[in-house]
């Protein structure tokens, strides 16, 4: 007996301003005949959700539109990011409402056999002590399953023990909290998005797989390629005896946008030096 999640990550919807809709379509076609038993997203849900109620509310159209069991978790466009690295949109309790109240709870858990599917608001983590209540009950809670997180940011870029404070995987103080959270176990699967590469291995005893996004990449031009430069969807399996396998589906008729050069969508991004 296994059980199948669709993984989806960084599709960026707009009603207003529409720059990567274009590619949930297709999407929505392969899911449907796929038929996960649910489809999880991993954030980036909305083009701006952390400023728009429409754009979050468009987002959840198209999930509803999937005829699908779904789930989110949020992500730095749905609800800004951490101080640090917020730049004009920083995580605040209204940004954090608005995804309450447009799209649904900011975590969940679902037991399935075998396993503990974790979804965690990775987006201001250590500033948030309802967040690791949340995590630390669900933890607790797992007994002998196995935990998978799915959550928008990578755990780490490449080691647990990265100290650096960086833009794309979780904040290093962030990291820390939820690691001392297993009291000495570890996950057994962090599927994340964000990156807009995708990913798949394991390392500190951890597979850390990252999604690719659905609405475009980031052009070598002005992120560092450390996985591969795609669009598609990742289709996870569990097993009831704790084995886990994913399949990458690739998607190369959508249009792979590059976000470096589409600065009406977030402005322009600076060149790597
Ligand atoms: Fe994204
Ligand atoms: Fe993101």
């Amino acid at each position: 007996m296994s059980f199948r999640i669709a993984q989806i990550s960084d599709t960026h919807l707009s009603r207003a301003r529409p720059f990567f809709d274009g590619n949930f379509p297709p999407l929505a076609k392969a899911l449907r005949a796929a038929r996960p038993e649910l489809v999880i997203h991993t954030g980036d849900l909305a083009l701006d959700g952390a400023d728009s109620d429409d754009d979050l509310n468009h987002g959840v159209e198209a999930m509803n539109s999937l005829g699908l069991d779904w789930l989110a978790v949020p992500g730095n466009h749905d609800v800004g990011d951490d101080a640090v690295l917020a730049g004009k949109q920083p995580i605040t309790p209204e940004r954090l409402a608005r995804w309450e109240r447009c799209v649904g709870p900011l975590g969940f858990y679902r037991d399935i056999p075998g396993w503990r599917i974790v979804g965690l608001d990775t987006q201001g983590f250590s500033a948030n002590p309802a967040h690791r209540e949340f995590l630390a009950e669900a933890i607790r809670g797992a007994g002998d399953r196995r935990v998978a997180l799915f959550q928008h940011k990578p755990i780490t870029e490449e080691a647990l023990a990265d100290n650096a404070v960086n833009y794309w995987p979780l904040l290093p103080n962030s990291r820390a909290e939820l690691l001392a959270m297993f009291d000495g176990r570890r996950p057994a699967l962090v599927a994340s998005g964000h990156v807009h590469q995708q990913r798949d291995r394991v390392a500190d005893g951890i597979r850390q797989i990252w999604a690719p996004a659905i609405g475009f990449i980031v052009g070598d031009a002005f992120q560092k390629p450390v996985g591969h430069k795609l669009l598609g969807w990742v289709e996870h399996e569990f097993h009831e005896d704790g084995r886990h396998e994913a399949r990458l589906h690739a998607m190369e008729h959508l249009v792979l946008h590059d976000i470096g050069r589409i600065p009406r969508a977030y402005g322009a991004l600076a060149p790597l030096a």
